[in-house]
């Protein structure tokens, strides 16, 4: 695995995998490695014949009051896993590399960031949206792999390449969780112990909304009733407990034929985000 800290070095070593045909696999990262980032590795390994992880604490996605500075950073760690998980290029570049003196570029998508995780976190996902379409002009992927943990990013970063005609294909990726179901996130570090068993609650909330889409109401009332019950059973009160259509977040009253049921929470020090696709069948 080479480590390249340059776009030009990147750009240079694609375009020599592409003289030879390879097809091109993109893992945007921040880097922090857990199982989840793991998969996302191994779909584009499966898939292609280059496989490029970026690593990229990207500042521009951070608010003022968020956890830039605490955010884990482990460069030699990650570099490890990655080359375990048989990634050929892990492109790590500097904040200086991605934002040169006088960088004065937005992607801004309108609508899909209006809510959710969009309106919580103002600015994150123009942060988002700018540092992908730059990784996606970087490196020229035929495909990008991303977590479907973040359900509101997966149809946001579909947007960009869609609307501005970059030929990628966003693959979304299942939801990587521990044992006990807890969503499997690089902000997990943060949890002392007894928010860590706290923190099982989202998914207990997620698993409820299921039963009963399985067992008795499709309406969202009453499903998300069943969601706020555990956690507030945990003394968790969310941020926003939604249910929404999956293809574009507008807001559904019922589940017909299905729904992305979206949550987030802080517990303790950590703001977490977990979410299911709810289904009638
Ligand atoms: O999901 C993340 O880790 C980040 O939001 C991403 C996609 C790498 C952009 O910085």
């Amino acid at each position: 695995m080479r480590v390249l800290r340059t776009a030009a070095e990147v750009r240079a070593a694609v375009a020599g995998a592409r003289a030879r045909n390879a097809r091109v696999g993109l893992v945007p990262t921040m880097g922090a490695f857990h199982d989840g980032h793991i998969s996302l590795m191994r779909a584009a390994r499966d898939a292609h014949d280059l496989v490029v992880v970026s690593l990229f604490v990207n500042p521009t996605q951070f608010g003022p009051a968020e956890d830039l500075a605490a955010y884990p950073r482990d460069e030699q760690r990650d570099a490890r896993i990655a080359e375990q998980a048989g990634v050929d290029i892990l492109f790590a570049p500097s904040v200086a590399e991605m934002y040169p003196h006088g960088f004065s570029t937005t992607i801004h998508v309108s609508g899909l960031t209006d809510v959710m995780d969009g309106a919580a976190r103002p600015g994150h996902f123009d942060g988002v949206a700018t540092v992908v379409a730059k990784l996606f002009a970087i490196v020229g992927p035929d495909a990008a792999y991303f977590g479907q943990k973040d359900a509101q990013q997966v149809l946001v970063v579909r947007r960009v390449a869609r609307d501005l005609n970059l030929p990628v294909r966003v693959v979304g990726c299942p939801i990587v969780r521990e044992p006990d179901g807890l969503a499997m996130s690089s902000r997990n570090v943060y949890l002392d112990a007894a928010d860590r068993a706290r923190a099982t609650a989202l998914h207990r909330a997620l698993v409820a909304a299921e039963d009963v889409v399985a067992r008795s109401s499709t309406s969202a009332d009453v499903i998300l009733d069943a969601a706020r019950a555990e956690l507030r059973a945990a003394g968790i009160q969310p941020e926003y407990l939604d249910l929404r259509s999956p293809d574009d977040l507008t807001e559904v009253d019922e589940v017909a034929p299905t729904a992305l049921l979206a949550v987030a929470a802080r517990v303790g020090a950590a703001r977490l985000i977990d979410n299911t696709i709810l289904e009638t069948r």
